[in-house]
């Protein structure tokens, strides 16, 4: 049985967020400084139990998702995630599951991981100075060592490694070029992300996002590069390749070109609500259906069904009405 929302959406990919605590404290998303930050994290004893995540995971399956990213917070902050993603690559039209993660747990589990049946991972890295990566993400981790571990993925039996990295106007615009010199010819897909009005937390101003078209613009004067055809409905990413072979990048401009239109994603948060938008003020509490799989099944369908979001591409005329329009935190659902 498949299902489609109010804008004839089909459900494909349902991204699970196995905690919303991180060690690290990026300042668009977890602000150090932010007093109620930690009040608004939950108590690890709150989180769903695996069991009950593969339940959920079973009935989104029926109605159509294919992808699992397990995400954050920090995923890898959860202990045996292997054994999750093996349950996980057992249930019936599951074709592929994905790891976001800052990396800076993954190697001692990243063959683990890959054991458990991996198919593709992303790993957050806004800058590839250690100044200004300690001040984006409030640690003193080192970036080499997260440098060292997508190396490592990019050298396993992993299908796909991308590193993620939100730019933000007069922080880390200069990061741009350096990144992608860094990981040409390495396989390694870079994606830039124009920083969003997620949560309500990061203080967004549309002043701060710097607009892919201008990033565009400063990558062909280095490198000649053409666009690529999209891999699958429904990708947040433009791709580009560059000319003389050595790879491709990718461009998420969820503020200049929303991709509300094709947006089959589902989110599924620590503590068990459904979530239908990134930029949604609660989600729906599915919790009570655990042990009941037809309501499960049934609740989530209408959850679906009833789906008419749209955030990005009526942003404008909701923030123009009310800019403190309540939104969930990044850290509670993932990317
Ligand atoms: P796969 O399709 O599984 O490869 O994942 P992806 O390409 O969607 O990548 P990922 O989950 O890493 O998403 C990249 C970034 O795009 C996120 O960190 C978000 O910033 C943004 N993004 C992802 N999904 C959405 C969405 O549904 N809406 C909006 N507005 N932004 C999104
Ligand atoms: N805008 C864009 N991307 C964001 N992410 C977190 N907060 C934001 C934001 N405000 C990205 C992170 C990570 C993924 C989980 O989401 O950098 O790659
Ligand atoms: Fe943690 Fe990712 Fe948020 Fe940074 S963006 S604080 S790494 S969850
Ligand atoms: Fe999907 Fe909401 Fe993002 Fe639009 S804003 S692409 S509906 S998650």
């Amino acid at each position: 049985m498949t299902v489609t929302d109010q804008l004839n959406r089909p459900v494909k990919d349902l991204r699970i967020s196995l905690t919303d605590r991180c060690q690290f404290r990026c300042t668009y998303c977890l602000p150090a400084e932010h007093v109620d930050v930690m009040r608004q994290q939950s108590q690890p004893e709150n989180h769903m139990s695996f069991a009950d995540i593969i339940k959920v995971t079973a009935a989104f399956a029926e109605l159509g998702v294919s992808k699992i990213r397990l995400t954050g917070g920090e995923p890898l902050l959860r202990k045996g995630v292997d054994s999750l993603i093996k349950s996980i690559k057992k249930i019936k039209g599951i074709d592929e599951v994905a790891l976001t993660t800052n990396a800076g747990l993954l190697d001692p589990v990243l063959d683990d991981l890959i054991d458990a049946g991996l198919d593709r991972i992303t790993i957050s890295l806004d800058a590839i100075e250690q100044d200004l990566f300690e001040q984006i993400t409030g640690t003193q981790f080192a970036v080499d060592k997260i440098l060292q571990s997508i190396h490592r993925c990019a050298g396993s039996a992993l299908k796909q490694v991308k590193v993620n990295c939100v730019v933000q106007k007069n922080i880390n615009e200069h990061q741009v070029i350096p990144l992608l010199s860094h990981f040409r010819g390495t396989g390694v897909v870079v994606r830039f992300i124009e920083f969003m009005d997620v949560g309500n937390l990061n203080q967004w101003q549309s002043n701060q996002v710097v607009n892919s078209a201008d990033l565009l613009n400063q990558i062909t004067t280095k490198w000649p590069i053409k666009p690529k055809a999209a891999s699958q409905i429904g990708e947040v990413a433009n791709r580009y390749e560059f000319i003389d072979g050595q790879g491709e990048f990718g461009m998420i401009s969820s503020i200049s070109e929303p991709f509300c239109h094709d947006c089959n994603r589902a989110r599924l948060s620590p503590s068990g609500e459904v979530f239908t938008c990134l930029f949604a003020a609660s989600g729906h509490d599915i919790k009570p259906l655990l042990n009941t799989p037809d309501q499960l099944l049934d609740a989530i369908s209408q959850i679906w069904q009833g789906r008419a979001d749209q955030y990005s591409v009526q942003r404008q005329n909701i923030l123009k009405t009310n800019n403190k329009h309540k939104k969930i935190e990044m850290f509670m659902i993932g990317g």
